[in-house]
């Protein structure tokens, strides 16, 4: 018999992250564990609150695990927030039903030596433990991605408290004292790059880092706060892992995608609903593989409406290596039935 060349034998996702164009493109959604499923608000019920369910190895295993069962994803993301790094260094986080999250805001650098980096790990490390479990657990083809928020966006709740709808006093305190503002920043880097190290070393393999806010900053800002981190990240895991692919997800960069892609040495970036296909196609994927985009209104609204939305994703982006998503979370309304409608069209799809 044969044997099966390398590529044929490794997980498509991991594949097309690789910079491989796979046939059949893989895909995953952000977001999709959580409560557009009813197996999920069950799990969710019989817990006290968010962070709990986060901090229990177990449960959170099973919520991973619950539309990888019903969907068969490409590749399962750990269940668990980017607020548990804030958590971990010692700052207080609640999630409030209805509310959101609700931390106790740090807005100076004398706050910052409340924080106990050295204890990270083993405030968080259930987390860890959810990772080996589910890697223990999935089905052969499909990776499992662990990640953090990156340090701007996680400094953004950090900072306000909580969600913001402009991040005011964020912006206020990078602008007027971008040193003591470094000093944030630093520190997250280095818990990020702990906290990831033990993802990969529990069984995650590849991650992404989430920076959700990342559209709200100016040029300097953007690179000080955004690109410079993320590159520190990058490097520090790369020493460890050479190959470790990371996906860059810079919500919102716009023109600053292509410059995000280039200086901060990430794997792939994550694509927004915003970011235009051609753009896309001409000057992101030749620096290298792509992850998007699909308004995630559209898979809540379902139909042919998605449908088109799709195939015009395929068109101009599973030609080169391509991972299909979403442009941000599934919505919690979403009608589980459409996701499964998402889930055939691309299957049957061929480039
Ligand atoms: O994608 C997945 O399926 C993995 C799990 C995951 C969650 N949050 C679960 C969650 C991931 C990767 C995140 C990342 C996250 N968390 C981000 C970055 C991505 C993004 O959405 O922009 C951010 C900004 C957060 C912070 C956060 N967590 C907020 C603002 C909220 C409240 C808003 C909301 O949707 O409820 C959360 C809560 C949260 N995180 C829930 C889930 C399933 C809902 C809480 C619940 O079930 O009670």
């Amino acid at each position: 018999m044969p044997v099966a060349p390398k590529e044929m034998s490794r997980k498509p996702f991991l594949r097309a992250l690789a910079g491989e164009a796979v046939e059949t493109p893989p895909f995953w959604l952000m977001r999709q564990a959580g409560r557009y499923l009813p197996e999920y608000r069950a799990v969710r019920a019989s817990t006290k609150g968010f962070l709990d369910l986060c901090f229990n190895s177990e449960l959170a295993a099973e919520v991973t695990l619950q539309p990888i069962r019903r969907y068969r994803m490409d590749a399962a993301i750990l269940f668990s927030d980017i607020l548990v790094v804030p958590y971990g260094l010692g700052q207080e986080v609640a999630f409030k039903e209805g509310e959101g999250p609700v931390l106790s805001p740090i807005r100076s650098v004398a706050e910052l030596g409340a924080y106990e980096p050295n204890r990270l790990l083993e405030r968080v490390g259930a987390v860890f433990g959810t990772v080996a479990r589910v890697k223990r657990d999935l089905p052969s083809e499909v990776a499992l991605i662990g990640f953090a928020g990156a340090p701007w966006t996680v400094a953004t709740y950090m900072v306000e408290g909580g969600s913001s709808r402009d991040f005011a006093k964020t912006r206020k305190w990078a602008f007027e004292d971008p040193d003591g503002f470094g000093l944030l920043i630093d520190r997250l880097v280095d818990a990020t790059i702990l906290y990831l190290k033990e993802q990969v070393k529990a069984g995650a393999e590849a991650l992404q880092l989430f920076d959700s806010w990342a559209g709200v900053l100016p040029e300097e800002a953007f690179r000080r706060c955004v690109i410079q981190p993320t590159r520190k990240i990058v490097e520090a895991l790369r020493e460890v892992y050479p190959d470790l692919p990371i996906i860059g997800f810079p919500r919102g960069a716009g023109l600053m995608y292509e410059t995000y892609f280039r200086e901060t040495g990430v794997s792939a970036v994550g694509l927004d609903q915003t970011v235009p296909l051609g753009f896309a196609k001409e000057k992101l994927q030749p620096i290298g593989p792509v992850q998007g985009n699909l308004e995630p209104l559209l898979l809540r609204l379902g139909g042919d409406r998605m449908d088109r939305a799709i195939d015009d994703i395929l068109e101009n982006l599973a030609g080169a290596p391509f991972i299909f998503n979403l442009g941000h979370g599934v919505m919690l309304e979403t009608p589980p039935d459409h996701v499964a409608r998402l889930t055939e069209r691309l299957r049957a799809w061929k480039s």
